[in-house]
C-alpha cells in the first residue's frame, strides 16, 4: 500500500475494512467482556455505543483519510499543523500493544483448530472429566487453562506471528483481501448454524435471559464500569481510535457513499459479533446450569473456547466442524493482525524511511516478545488489554473526533458530503453530535477507564506482582 492507487472496486474497500474489523474482537473479546459486565446490561450500552458513537466515529476517521490521502501521522499534520502529528506516536503505541496480545490468542484459535486434527474434540475433553469433577467444573474449562498458558501458547503465538510478518514483509496483502471475500460468508453461515443448534438446548431459554434481557437496576449500579467497557470493546471491534481506518479511507475515490459504506461495516462487524453471544450464552448455562441463571465458568477469558469445545464434543460431526470454525476464525484474526502491523510498519517506512522487510521483522519481533509475557500468565493480558481499549483506543477516539469537531468542521461536512450530495441538517447533526455530545462521553469514559485501570495496576496485579516476585 505504498502508492496512492485507489481502490478498484467499492467492495475491495468494504472487503478490507470488515477484513480489519471482524476478527478476535467479535469473536473471542466480545462474549468475554459481554459475562464479565454481566450479560445483558452490558450488551444494551454496547450496542447504544456503536450507534450513537461508533458510527459518527467511523466517518470521523474515514473523512479525514479521503480528504487527505495521507497517512494518519501526514494527515493530522497537513489539516491540523505541526503540533496534531504526535497523535500519531499514540496510534502506533496503540497497535504496537494490541497486536502483542492479539498474536496470542489468535495462536489459541490456531491451536484449538489443531487439537481437532489430532484428537477429535471429545477425545480431548474426555482426558480431563476426571480433574474437572474433582474442581467442580466441566472440561472444556480445564482444556482452555492448559491451551492458554505455557510452551504450546508460546509456540502458537510465535507461528502466528511469522505469518503475519511474512505477509506484510512480502507486501501481499492482496490475497488476503480475496481470502476476506470467502471467510466472512463462511464464518457467518457456521455462526448461524451453531446459533440455530445452540437454540434447541435445555438451558437455551436461560441463556437468553442473561445475554438479552437487561436489569436496569445493575445498569445504573455498575455504569462506571460498564461505560469504559462498552466504548473500549465498541473501538476496538470496529478498528476505531487509532486510525485503521484512516489509512483504508486514504486510498478511496470520492464518489464513494462514506456513510453507506460505514453502515455496512458497522452492522457486519456488530452483527457477527450479536450472533456469537446467541451461541456462547446458551452453551454455558447448559453445561454449568445455576439457579440464579449466572455463568459459572473459571475463566471468562476464554468463553468462546470453553462454549465452543464443549458443544463440538458432542455434536454429529463437531470435529470437522470445529476444526473449520477455529480455523476460519484464525483467518479472521490474520486479516485483522495483518491491519495492525501494516499500520505499524507504513508508519517506519512512511516517517522513518525504513525498507519494508526490515520494519515488518524488526515490528514483529519486538510485537512478539511484549506478548510474550501473556503465555506466561493471563494476568498479563488484562495489563495489555486493558490498557489498549480502556486507555489508548479512547484517548484517540477523543483526540480525532476533537480535531474534525472543533478544528476541521466545515471540511469534514463538505468531505462527507461527496459521494452523497448535499447533506443539509443531517450534515449539521453529524457535526454537531461529533462536537459536543460525542466529546463528552468519550472524556468520561475515557476518565473513567483510567481509573479503572490505575485500579487495576495497584490491586490485581500489584497482588499478582508480590505474589509471585
Ligand atoms: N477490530 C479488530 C477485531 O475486532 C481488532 C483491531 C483493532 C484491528 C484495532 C485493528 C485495529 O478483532
Amino acid at each position: 500500500m505504498s502508492q496512492r492507487e485507489t481502490w478498484a472496486t467499492r467492495t475491495g474497500f468494504i472487503l478490507a475494512a470488515v477484513g480489519s474489523a471482524v476478527g478476535l474482537g467479535n469473536i473471542w473479546r466480545f462474549p468475554f467482556v459481554t459475562s464479565e459486565g454481566g450479560g445483558a446490561a452490558f450488551l444494551l450500552i454496547y450496542l447504544l455505543f456503536i450507534l450513537l458513537i461508533g458510527f459518527p466515529a467511523i466517518l470521523v476517521e474515514f473523512v479525514i483519510g479521503r480528504k487527505t490521502k495521507l497517512n494518519p501521522v501526514g494527515a493530522l499534520r497537513e489539516l491540523g499543523g505541526g503540533a496534531w502529528k504526535y497523535v500519531g506516536y499514540i496510534f502506533f503505541v496503540t497497535a504496537f500493544v494490541i497486536l502483542s496480545y492479539y498474536s496470542v490468542i489468535a495462536g489459541w484459535f490456531v491451536r484449538y483448530s489443531l487439537i481437532g486434527v489430532t484428537d477429535g474434540y471429545d477425545d480431548a475433553m474426555a482426558q480431563y472429566e476426571d480433574q474437572a469433577a474433582e474442581q467442580e467444573t466441566i472440561p472444556a474449562d480445564i482444556l482452555f487453562d492448559t491451551v492458554a498458558t505455557g510452551l504450546d501458547s508460546m509456540v502458537f503465538h510465535a507461528i502466528f506471528m511469522a505469518v503475519t510478518v511474512g505477509i506484510v514483509a512480502l507486501g501481499v496483502r492482496r490475497g488476503i483481501e480475496a481470502a476476506v471475500k470467502l471467510m466472512v460468508p463462511a464464518l457467518i453461515i457456521l455462526l448461524i448454524g451453531l446459533a440455530v443448534w445452540a437454540a434447541t438446548l435445555p438451558e437455551a431459554a436461560a441463556g437468553y435471559q442473561y445475554y438479552l434481557s437487561p436489569n436496569f437496576g445493575e445498569i445504573v449500579a455498575n455504569w462506571d464500569e460498564l461505560l469504559p467497557a462498552a466504548a473500549g470493546q465498541a473501538f476496538f471491534t470496529l478498528s476505531l481510535g487509532m486510525g485503521v481506518m484512516i489509512v483504508y479511507a486514504s486510498y478511496l475515490g470520492e464518489d464513494r457513499n462514506l456513510a453507506k459504506d460505514g453502515g455496512i461495516i458497522v452492522t457486519l462487524d456488530t452483527g457477527i459479533a450479536f450472533i456469537v453471544g446467541l451461541i456462547v450464552f446458551p452453551i454455558l448455562l447448559t453445561a454449568t446450569p445455576d439457579p440464579d441463571g449466572e455463568l459459572l465458568i473459571e475463566s471468562p477469558i476464554g468463553a468462546i473456547f470453553v462454549a465452543v469445545g464443549d458443544a463440538f464434543s458432542t455434536v454429529p460431526a463437531g470435529t470437522v466442524l470445529g476444526v473449520l470454525f477455529f480455523g476460519v476464525v484464525a483467518l479472521a484474526a490474520l486479516s485483522s493482525a495483518i491491519s495492525l502491523l501494516e499500520f505499524v510498519v507504513a508508519y517506519l517506512i512512511d516517517e522513518h524511511g525504513v525498507q519494508r522487510k526490515v520494519a515488518a521483522l524488526g515490528a514483529g519481533g519486538a510485537i512478539f516478545l511484549l506478548g510474550l509475557p501473556v503465555t506466561y500468565d493471563l494476568v498479563f493480558l488484562e495489563l495489555l488489554d486493558y490498557f489498549a481499549d480502556s486507555v489508548l483506543l479512547l484517548l484517540g477516539a477523543t483526540i480525532l473526533v476533537i480535531f474534525v469537531g472543533w478544528i476541521i468542521p466545515e471540511v469534514a461536512k463538505d468531505e462527507l458530503s461527496k459521494g452523497i450530495g448535499p447533506l443539509g441538517s443531517s450534515g449539521e447533526a453529524w457535526i454537531w453530535a461529533v462536537r459536543i455530545p460525542i466529546v463528552i462521553v468519550l472524556l468520561v469514559s475515557l476518565a473513567l477507564g483510567v481509573m479503572d485501570y490505575a485500579s487495576f495496576l495497584t490491586g490485581d496485579f500489584a497482588d499478582w506482582i508480590s505474589a509471585n516476585l
